[in-house]
């Protein structure tokens, strides 16, 4: 009996635990938001044609990917993309993306193009 109570309490403890920690763990964020690289660019700057992540806000993308995810009929690849992922890798996701202020080195870089082309 003692015993049980002692495994529920450490099971119990473990569960807080480890929820308070993985929430504040950011790589989490960065594995899960490395999947988009492939196509989105690394940390979320897109060659050519393609759309960037990076200087999209968590709300934004939380919104996007959550219409992609629930469309009825999966159209496009960003619907399927969406659906492999769960809310709160979503909210990782985004936080991520929003996280990152690369939209102002790459703006700074661009300018810095352009005084070396005058
Ligand atoms: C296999 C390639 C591929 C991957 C991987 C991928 N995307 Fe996309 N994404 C696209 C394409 C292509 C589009 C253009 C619209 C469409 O066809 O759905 C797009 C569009 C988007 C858009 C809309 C952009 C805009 O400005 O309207 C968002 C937001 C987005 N993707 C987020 C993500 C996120 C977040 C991930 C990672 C979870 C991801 N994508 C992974 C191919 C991909």
């Amino acid at each position: 009996m003692y015993q049980s109570k002692k495994v529920i309490m450490v099971a119990a403890l473990f569960t807080v635990w480890s929820q308070f920690s993985f929430a504040e763990d950011t790589t989490i964020n960065r594995l899960l938001a490395s999947q988009c690289a492939q196509c989105h660019g690394t940390y979320g700057m897109a060659v050519g044609e393609m759309d960037g992540l990076n200087d999209e806000s968590y709300k934004d993308l939380v919104e996007d990917l959550n219409d992609m995810r629930g469309e009825d009929s999966l159209e496009n690849i960003m619907d399927h993309q969406a659906m492999g992922y769960t809310q709160e890798q979503i909210e990782r996701i985004a936080r991520f993306y929003d996280s990152l202020k690369v939209t102002d080195l790459q703006e700074s870089e661009d300018e810095e193009e352009q005084e070396e082309d005058k």
